[in-house]
């Protein structure tokens, strides 16, 4: 399979921003984990960050038809962005939506995400293991699918 890992703006800053709420792994750690994961499985994993939301669309217009399913942390943009969300409606391309943080413990504000209607599920609330937990579900939703 092919993956796209998505980080959105301020997560380059993980390991030093807000440690009590973000834990102390690196966004370079965490890529590095999700790449090992996906070699052990046989998969082809990219990963991107931007702090820029149409950095972010443009990634994503360009796995149209190359990357079977994104995970994605749109950081503070899952609360504002119609225009990520309808850049991956665009592309039709499953997404697995991340946070290390449980956003529906946290301030009203955070409890909404504009991308959570259109994912195939969320993983909040585990710190870095939640992108460990994104690869497996992953794994058993495409299997799922191609069964
Ligand atoms: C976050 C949660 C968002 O509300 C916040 O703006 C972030 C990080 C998380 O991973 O917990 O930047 O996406």
């Amino acid at each position: 399979a092919r993956i796209l890992l998505l980080n959105g703006p301020n997560l380059n800053l993980l390991g030093r921003r807000e440690p009590h709420l973000y834990g102390a792994t690196t966004l370079v750690q965490i890529e590095e984990m999700v790449q090992t994961l996906g070699q052990a499985w046989g998969w082809e994993v990219e990963c991107f960050q931007s702090n820029h939301e149409g950095a972010l669309i443009d990634r994503i217009h360009d796995a149209f038809g190359q990357v079977d399913l994104i995970i994605f942390n749109p950081g503070a943009y899952t609360h504002t962005s119609i225009a990520l969300r309808d850049a991956l409606t665009g592309v039709a391309i499953p997404v697995i939506e991340i946070h290390l943080s449980n956003i529906h413990g946290r301030e009203e504000f955070r409890h909404r995400s504009l991308i959570a209607p259109i994912a195939v599920g969320q993983i909040c609330g585990f710190g870095a293991d939640g992108y460990r937990l994104a690869m497996e579900a992953a794994r058993y939703y495409l299997q799922r699918r191609s069964a």
